[in-house]
């Protein structure tokens, strides 16, 4: 399975901290936003990415990640010269995708919860349809929403509705087999002149193809896109560290942790950082 990290968009929910610079680069704490969705997907069993942005913030990007070689993954880039909605990766990505299925992940997006590594992982085995994440939150109305049947499948998805049917937004976390791009390029830009993501999951709802799994409770879901939600991610990302002594979306050791770097790669990795994060990658290896 391929995965596509979309870091590009306005950023306009994080005027005028954003003009000019990609959000996705900000630090999370102690790590940029992108490390997020990056470690979420290598978690899944991605190792073969592309990351889509802004003509601008692509080459800070490239000089961020590389060509990923150091964390055993590989890293393509392309540029989106204007924010057309989620669905563009699918266009932008097409020739990176092939004939594979590909997992979305958004750039501000933060997923972290007990077993949620590997039940990605069984759904990138699955690799069927399509699989959305749906979570209960307090006020769905600036997301997709998804209102269940009384079997808990997926009967209808709303993108940014007035009045929500349900409290489960979806998440910017989404797995596709390989007819995802056939499809985007069906869809019709939207009012707001998006190509949507939920126009994407319509289409496999009607054709009996979208699995919804709906998080648990005891997993975080955080976008990180808004002054609020920034400083809550930073915040969350911060308690959990600091209480457990672990560290969350590290892709040293998630890399590590899933076999694709050894302990010697750990350490020299370690040699670039003279400070606790360097400190940490070197205790895991002891
Ligand atoms: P949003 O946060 O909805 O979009 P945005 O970055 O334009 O922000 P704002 O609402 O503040 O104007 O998008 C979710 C993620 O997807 C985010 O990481 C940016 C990214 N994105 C793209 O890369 N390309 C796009 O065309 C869109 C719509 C979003």
């Amino acid at each position: 399975m391929k995965g596509i990290i979309l870091a590009g968009g306005r950023g306009s929910r994080l005027y005028p901290i954003t003009r000019g610079i990609s959000k996705q680069l900000f630090p999370v704490y102690d790590k940029p936003m992108i490390y997020h969705p990056i470690t979420t997907l290598m978690l899944a069993g991605v190792t073969d990415f592309l990351i889509i942005s802004t003509p601008q913030a692509l080459p800070t990007f490239r000089e961020l990640l590389g060509d990923g070689g150091q964390w055993g993954v590989s890293f393509q880039y392309a540029a989106q010269g204007e924010p057309r909605g989620l669905a563009d990766a699918f266009l932008i990505g097409e020739e990176f995708i092939g004939g594979d299925p590909v997992a979305l992940a958004l750039g501000d997006n933060i997923f972290h919860g007990a077993g949620l590594g590997e039940q990605l992982e069984d759904i990138n085995r699955g690799n069927q349809g399509a699989t959305i994440f749906g979570y209960t939150v307090a006020d769905p109305s600036s997301f997709g929403v998804v209102e269940q049947g009384p079997d808990g499948k997926a009967i209808s998805i709303e993108e940014k509705p007035k009045n929500p049917k349900s409290n489960l937004a979806v998440t910017g976390l989404y797995f596709y087999d390989n007819q995802v791009v056939e499809i985007a390029k069906s869809v019709k830009p939207s009012k707001r002149g998006e190509i949507e993501i939920t126009a994407v999951n319509n289409a496999y709802l009607q054709r009996g193809q979208l699995d919804l799994k709906v998080l648990p409770r005891g997993t975080a879901w955080l976008d990180a896109g808004t002054f609020d939600g920034l400083l809550q991610a930073a915040e969350y990302v911060h308690a959990v560290e600091k209480r457990t002594g672990t560290k969350i979306a590290c892709p040293e050791e998630v890399a590590w942790h899933i076999g694709l770097i050894d302990d010697a790669q750990v350490r020299a990795l370690a040699a670039d950082h003279r400070n606790e994060y360097g400190d940490y990658l070197l205790r895991l290896v002891g």
